[in-house]
């Protein structure tokens, strides 16, 4: 797992990615498509630390959310504290309740490193959802960004919150000799004091990027039909969004 999402480095993920999502937009987003399908209550899986909660907490839209990392779901509930979260992985999960919606955003299927994993958390997402449920998630799309960052890209994000400055230097480059679309992305993560980059943490990651077909076919394999897909740039990735039924 990324370093950024436990030990403490949840806060600094916390305020950074404040100012990277704007979770406003994510929940007028995500929630439309909830409310166009008639659907009353979602799963969020990789909540995080619990924005994107806090929206759905105060709509009409009956909230849940699952994360791989204990500090972000301590986090979450801090935040929401009449939220409902627990801790799950979301290729090997079960809670004992259904849902009529499960969505999964901010690139969080960038981790589904394999064709199993992705498999996996397919299928588990089938059998959470009620008759009819809608999954929704995004994915960073390999055909528009692998072209971007084919030599590697050097690519900083600052960030700043009321009493502090960051910045994060991130490396990208595609790993093409992986069977899948992996690419490496190494960052490095600063406070910025007095003019003066302080080192937080040094991430490397491999992650990965999918192309559409890839998961219409892994949809249509585990009984979902594709309803969306929708062109959604996000901050830093060319972004699609898939809207699936359970069938
Ligand atoms: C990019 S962050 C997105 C968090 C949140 N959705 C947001 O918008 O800020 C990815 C989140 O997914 C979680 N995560 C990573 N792998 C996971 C897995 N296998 N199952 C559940 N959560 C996972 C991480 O702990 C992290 O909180």
């Amino acid at each position: 797992m990324q370093s950024l999402y436990s030990n403490g480095f949840e806060n600094i993920y916390d305020e950074m990615y404040q100012t990277f999502i704007n979770y406003k937009d994510e929940f007028e987003f995500y929630s439309k498509i909830i409310n166009q399908y008639c659907k009353k209550n979602v799963l969020e899986i990789g909540c995080g630390s619990g924005h994107l909660a806090k929206r759905f907490i105060n709509s009409t839209i009956d909230y849940n959310g699952m994360d791989l990392s204990n500090d972000m779901v301590l986090l979450s509930q801090k935040r929401n504290p009449t939220g409902t979260f627990f801790k799950g992985d979301m290729t090997n999960f079960y809670l004992n309740k259904t849902f009529d919606s499960i969505i999964i955003t901010a690139r969080t299927t960038s981790y589904l490193l394999n064709n199993i994993l992705v498999q996996k958390a397919i299928k588990n997402i089938h059998s959470h959802l009620n008759e009819n449920g809608i999954f929704c998630f995004d994915f960073i799309d390999a055909n528009r960004f692998f072209p971007f960052i084919k030599e590697g890209k050097t690519i900083t994000h600052k960030a700043e919150t009321k009493n502090k400055k960051y910045s994060r230097i991130s490396f990208m480059k595609p790993k093409i000799t992986k069977e899948n679309f992996m690419f490496q992305w190494d960052a490095k993560y600063y406070e910025i004091k007095d003019q003066n980059h302080v080192l937080l943490t040094d991430d490397q990651s491999e992650v990965r990027a999918f192309t559409i077909n890839e998961w219409q076919l892994f949809l249509e394999l585990n009984n979902f039909k594709v309803l969306e897909i929708i062109d959604r740039k996000s901050y830093a990735f060319d972004t699609y969004v898939i809207v699936a039924q359970k069938q």
